[in-house]
């Protein structure tokens, strides 16, 4: 577990491997746009308090370039999850600024949350939560259907077509493969058109064929449709589809690395294990 000793704390040269990941570059999939999907700005996280507070994140600045993939990667327990629900607005910070384009959600009333992340933000979960009586179609419009609204069909086929589903729509998840179910789930994230899309570990539970064939995905739905995207993974792999990888470790960015390859990847985790390891 990548939590920090506890009575002797970070010391000093730590402080200084802090990297704030607030530079986008200018390369991407959405010709050269170089607006800002998301942020965080000096954003902490705490659980609990006293003897058994845990700082999940520490102080965190980042900017998510839109129109790219980035991924989020880091030991279990570096605080990857609290990140990504933090920047979605599926949970609070303690203190700090989380803004999504150019609105802050750090203070936002429930309800005005809820309509947020309804409207402009899409979800991949590792468990795919499909609804088991709905086809795939029905799965696919159902947060637009919940949300009274109208799928577009032209963007809707698009979608179809690009996860290569079509010739499943009518199919209920259990007569679907476990690669098709988490295709169903990232249709249906990006069928709402959602301005930015957050996965954690989406790929966490397919073979590799499977989980290549929805990283593949996930890569064109950048380059061809201009999707953001972040997504959380433990595989380097699975890393080297995203244009940038931050690294975090104890609750902050240590590093970022962009056009990752699986095998600098790989390097760089070996670098965090021999340098960064607290237990
Ligand atoms: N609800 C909670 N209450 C208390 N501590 C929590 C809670 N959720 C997370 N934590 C702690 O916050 C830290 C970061 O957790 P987080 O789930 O973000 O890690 P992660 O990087 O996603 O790990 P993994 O790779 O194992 O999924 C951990 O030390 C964890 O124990
Ligand atoms: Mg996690």
């Amino acid at each position: 577990m990548a939590r920090w000793h506890g009575r002797t704390g970070r010391n000093r040269q730590e402080e200084t491997h802090v990297t704030t990941a607030v530079s986008i570059p200018r390369t991407g999939g959405s010709g050269g746009h170089t607006a800002v999907a998301a942020s965080a700005r000096q954003v902490v996280k705490a659980y609990g308090s006293g003897e058994t507070r845990v700082t999940a994140l520490d102080r965190v600045d980042v900017d998510i370039a839109r129109g790219q993939f980035t991924a989020i990667m880091g030991p279990s327990g570096s605080g990857k999850s609290t990140l990504m629900h933090c920047l979605a607005g599926l949970d609070t910070v303690t203190s700090g600024q989380i803004f999504i384009d150019s609105t802050e959600i750090t203070g936002l009333k429930d309800k005005k949350l809820t309509r947020l992340r309804r409207d402009r933000i899409g979800f991949i979960f590792q468990a795919f939560n499909l609804l088991p009586t709905l086809s795939a179609l029905e799965n696919i419009t159902l947060p637009m259907d919940i949300a009274g609204r109208k799928p577009d069909k032209e963007w809707l086929d698009r979608v179809v077509e690009t996860v290569g589903l079509a010739g499943r729509l009518k199919h209920r998840p259990n007569q679907l493969s476990g690669g098709q179910q988490q295709r169903v789930a990232v249709a249906r994230a990006l069928a709402a058109r959602p301005e930015i899309i957050f996965g954690d570990e989406p790929t966490g539970n397919l073979d590799s064929r499977a989980g290549a064939e929805v990283l593949g995905f996930l890569r064109r739905s950048v380059d061809e449709l201009g999707q953001t995207i972040v997504m959380v993974t433990h595989d380097p792999v699975a890393a080297s589809y995203a244009d940038r990888v931050l690294y975090l470790a104890d609750g902050r960015i240590v590093d970022e690395m962009h056009s990752p390859t699986a095998d600098a990847v790989l390097e760089r985790m070996k670098n965090f294990d021999a340098r960064g390891r607290v237990s």
